[in-house]
C-alpha cells in the first residue's frame, strides 16, 4: 500500500534507489547516479561552492530542530590551526522516530556520499558516524559501504585524484538516549560520560576535543548529493509551499492504517498526509490527535490537520516537525496516559546531571500517573502547568523535550484531565465506563 501510493504520489529522492527487502548495492547506486555529484563537486566545484548550493537549498536538518545546514557549516572558523570534525548524528532515539534506521537500510550510500561532500565543503578530513547501538542492520550497511568506498578510491587519501583526502569511521552509541544529544555525543566519543555539555560554545566552533565540528542529521546528509547534482531550484520545488524546500522522511505510527516511514514533501497538510498515505484510521476510529514530530512535540488536534507540515508553519501552530515521526491517536485513547507514556521515556534516559531534569522528571510522572488512575487533585494541572515552565530551564534539551507533550495537554485537552479528576477514574479504560 505505501509502496503503491509512493508511485502516485510524489518524487521520491531519498527512496529512489530502494529495492525490496534489501539495500541498494554499489553497482547499483553507481549505476542510477550514485556518486555523480562527489565526481561533479571534486572537478568542477570549490568548497565554497558546495556550501553556497547547500545555503541556495535552504536545506534544514533533519534531525530536529531544523537549524539551516549551510548557515551551520558557515560558522566553522576556516583559518584556526588543527583539525575539524564532522558527525553524522544517527543515535536516532526519539520515540515515534525510525527514518534513519529505514535509510540506511535501503541505502547507506547517500550517506557516504554526503559526509564526503559535506567535508569537502567544511574541509573536514575525519568524519564520524555515531549509530545507536541497536541499529544492527544499518550499521552492518554502513560499515560495508565505507570498506566498498574505501576500496573504489571514494575515500581514503586523495579521493578520484582531487588532491582532498577524507576517512569516516562508524562508532556504535553505548546506547543511552542522551548520547543523542550533540554535546554528550562528543564527550561519549571522546570516551567520557556523555553528560551534555554548555552552548555555547556552539559545536561548531569548539566541539570534539576542542576542535571546530560540525554534527548533521543522517537524513540532511543523505540530501546533500542530490542537492549538488540536481541544483537549488530543483530541491526547493520538491517542497508543497515556497518557504520549504525538500522532502522529508516522515515515521507514521499509531492508529492508522499504513504504519511505516514514508518520504513525502515538505509542507503538505497534516490531514492530507493522514487521509492519503496514511490509508486514514484503522476502521471505524476516528482522528483525535497527534504528536506531529516525535515525542517531544506538542499534540496537534482536528483543528490543526490544515497545517502544512513544515519547520516554520507547524512551529507557528504551536508544534514543532521535529523528526517528522507523526504518531497518531484515535477518540478512544487517553492523552493524559499518553503523555504518561512518553514522560516516562525521557525521566528513565534523563542522565541525572542537572536537577530540574532529574528530580522534575520523576516527579512530573508522579503527578501524571495520580490523574490518570483518577487519584488527582484540581491543583495538580497548576502544579503541572509550573513544572512545564521549571524544566525549560534545564541544562540541555531533554527535559524541555519531555515538557512538549505535557504542555500541548494542559493547552489542548485541559477538560480531559479535568475529567479524571471529576470521575476519579480514568475515562477511556475499559470495564470502568
Ligand atoms: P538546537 O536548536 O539547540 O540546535 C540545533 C543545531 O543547530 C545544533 O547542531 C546546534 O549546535 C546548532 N546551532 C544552533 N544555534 C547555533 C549557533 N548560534 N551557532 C552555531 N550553531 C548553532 O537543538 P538540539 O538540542 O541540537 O536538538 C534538539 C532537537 O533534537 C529537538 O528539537 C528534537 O526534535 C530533536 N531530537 C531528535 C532525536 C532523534 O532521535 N532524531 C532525539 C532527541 C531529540
Amino acid at each position: 500500500m505505501p509502496g503503491l501510493y509512493r508511485q502516485v504520489i510524489m518524487e521520491q529522492v531519498l527512496f529512489q534507489h530502494n529495492r525490496p527487502g534489501r539495500a541498494v548495492t554499489f553497482t547499483e547506486y553507481c549505476g542510477e547516479g550514485g556518486f555523480d555529484a562527489l565526481k561533479k563537486a571534486l572537478k568542477e566545484l570549490s568548497p565554497n561552492d558546495v556550501q553556497q548550493l547547500v545555503i541556495d537549498a535552504n536545506l534544514r536538518g533533519r534531525g530536529g530542530a531544523g537549524f539551516p545546514t549551510g548557515k551551520k557549516w558557515s560558522f566553522v572558523p576556516r583559518d584556526l590551526p588543527g583539525p575539524r570534525w564532522l558527525i553524522c548524528n544517527c543515535d536516532e532515539m526519539e520515540p515515534g522516530t525510525y527514518k534513519d534506521r529505514v535509510l540506511l537500510e535501503a541505502n547507506p550510500w547517500s550517506l557516504v556520499e554526503g559526509i564526503i561532500l559535506a567535508c569537502y565543503a567544511i574541509g573536514v578530513s575525519h568524519a564520524f558516524i555515531f549509530i545507536r547501538r541497536g541499529y544492527e542492520t544499518a550499521a552492518g550497511n554502513v560499515r560495508r559501504a565505507i570498506a566498498e568506498a574505501k576500496g573504489a578510491g571514494l575515500i581514503g587519501d586523495n579521493i578520484l585524484g582531487s588532491g582532498f583526502s577524507c576517512d569516516i569511521d562508524l562508532h556504535v552509541s553505548a546506547g543511552r538516549y542522551i548520547c543523542g544529544e550533540e554535546t554528550a555525543l562528543m564527550n561519549a566519543l571522546e570516551g567520557k560520560r556523555a553528560n551534555p555539555r554548555s552552548k555555547p560554545p556552539f559545536p561548531a566552533v569548539k566541539g570534539l576535543w576542542g576542535g571546530p565540528t560540525v554534527v548533521n542529521n543522517v537524513e540532511t546528509l543523505a540530501n546533500i548529493p542530490y542537492i549538488i547534482a540536481n541544483g537549488p531550484a530543483w530541491f526547493k520545488g520538491l517542497a508543497k509551499i515556497p518557504e520549504a524546500a525538500g522532502t522529508k522522511l516522515f515515521c507514521i505510527s499509531g492508529h492508522v492504517q499504513n504504519t511505516v516511514c514514508m518520504e513525502l514533501p515538505l509542507g503538505m497538510p497534516l490531514g492530507d498526509i493522514i487521509d492519503g498515505p496514511c490509508g486514514g484510521m484503522l476502521p471505524g476510529k476516528r482522528f483525535k490527535a497527534c504528536i506531529p514530530g516525535g515525542a517531544s512535540t506538542p499534540f496537534f488536534t482536528e483543528e490543526h490537520r490544515g497545517v502544512p507540515m513544515d519547520f516554520d508553519t507547524v512551529a507557528k501552530a504551536g508544534s514543532r516537525l521535529g523528526t517528522g515521526g507523526i504518531i497518531v491517536f484515535d477518540e478512544e485513547t487517553c492523552l493524559v496516559g499518553a503523555t504518561l507514556n512518553l514522560v516516562k521515556f525521557y525521566a528513565r534516559e534523563s542522565c541525572g546531571w542537572c536537577t530540574p531534569c532529574r528530580e522534575g522528571l520523576p516527579f512530573v510522572v508522579d503527578v501524571l500517573a495520580r490523574l490518570e488512575a483518577g487519584k488527582g487533585e484540581t491543583e495538580d494541572i497548576d502544579i503541572l502547568r509550573e513544572h512545564v515552565k521549571y524544566l525549560n530551564l534545564a541544562f540541555c534539551a531533554l527535559a524541555p523535550g519531555a515538557m512538549g507533550p505535557v504542555e500541548g495537554l494542559l493547552r489542548l485537552f485541559e477538560e480531559e484531565i479535568r475529567e479524571h479528576i471529576i470521575k476519579r477514574r480514568c475515562p477511556f479504560s475499559r470495564g470502568n465506563n
